[in-house]
């Protein structure tokens, strides 16, 4: 007879955590069941562990599917491809990494804004086809420009504080952030509203979670109030950028460029923004660190078997300890 699986992993989620809990707990790696929801929904009644990255849909169909499920663990800080509110409703944990890649989204958001000043994918390309016109590359400095940060939480903190040692302004646009928090008192943004953000900035970099309330949130309207010099930079959830308007206000110039790190479809189906030269597009590689992963999985590896053996989550989102052990659900 075979072992019950504990863990059912349905994405590619690696490393020597996973080795480790491996040797414990019998761990099921599944790397390409997020594209498969039906046999998901049949695999899903035994595990008492659903260890995801973004790419799976834990909807709440598939947790009532999930009898003995104790646990889903989300390897990455954005919780909007799960129902957490089903989750909790089933009594079920709900553990997250919100730090663990923080820095490295931080760090290749700065990669994005030199990348856009200095034009530097688009002279590689040049160089790289036999070409050493370098009085056609003129970038522009960091140095004394603006940027826009729409929203301050975690990552939009260490890219201003980053920013700053560039010697840039910073400006915040942030509904909920405390002003007397440690970042705000830390990178000193000038708090202001979206629009006056986008109207004032050199760079906006977007750093919102996604959901329906920040759906489509950037569309043309909003770009077209921004400088017509000015970079735009995507590194949190494609959803919210509208990617058709975004396209238009690049075609009439309204901003000078963008670098698109998540799409609203991922990976993208049909892509107009391959064709042009003032947009630089990555397949969502915002967390992908050796340094950031190894924390990344190591947190949901513990999380995981702290709560399988009965102990609590320590990155949990909604409760530490399932809620069938507390209440008897
Ligand atoms: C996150 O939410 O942490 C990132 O988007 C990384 C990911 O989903 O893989």
């Amino acid at each position: 007879m075979s072992t019950p699986i504990d863990v059912l992993v349905t994405e590619n989620i690696v490393g020597q955590p996973m080795d480790e809990l491996r040797g414990k707990l019998s761990v099921a790696l599944e790397p390409d069941l997020w594209k498969k929801p039906d046999l998901l929904a049949e695999k899903i009644a035994t595990p008492r562990a659903l260890v995801v990255r973004n790419q799976t849909r834990v909807t709440e169909d598939l947790i009532r599917a999930a009898g003995r499920l104790e646990i889903i663990a989300r390897a990455g800080a954005g919780l909007d491809n799960v129902d957490v509110e089903a989750a909790s409703r089933a009594g079920v944990v709900v553990a997250s990494t919100p730090i663990q890649n923080a820095v490295s989204v931080a760090e290749l958001t700065l990669g994005l804004m030199l990348s856009l000043a200095r034009r530097i994918p688009e002279a590689d390309r040049h160089v790289k086809a036999g070409g050493w016109a370098r009085q056609n590359y003129y970038g522009t400095e960091l140095f004394g420009k603006t940027l826009g940060v729409v929203g301050f939480g975690r990552i939009g903190f260490l890219t201003a504080m980053r920013a700053r040692a560039f010697g840039m302004e910073v400006l915040a646009y942030d509904p909920y952030v405390d002003p007397d928090s440690l970042p705000m008192i830390e990178a000193q943004p000038i708090l202001v509203e979206l629009d006056e953000l986008l109207r004032s900035s050199d760079f906006v970099t977007c750093h919102l979670p996604g959901g329906k309330q920040t759906q489509g949130l950037l569309g043309y309207d909003r770009f077209c109030r921004m400088k017509p010099a000015a970079y735009f930079i995507n590194v949190a959830r494609g959803e919210v950028v509208d990617e058709a308007g975004l396209l238009r206000a690049l075609d009439e110039r309204r901003l000078a460029g963008a670098a698109l790190d998540v799409r609203s479809t991922e990976p993208p189906e049909s892509d107009a923004f391959t064709r042009r030269d003032d947009v630089i597009l990555l397949p969502h590689i915002g967390a992908f660190t050796h340094e950031a992963q190894h924390r990344v999985v190591a947190s949901v590896c513990r999380d995981v078997q702290a709560v399988l053996g009965g102990g609590r989550a320590i990155n949990y989102f909604n409760f530490p300890i399932p809620r069938k052990q507390v209440d008897g659900l």
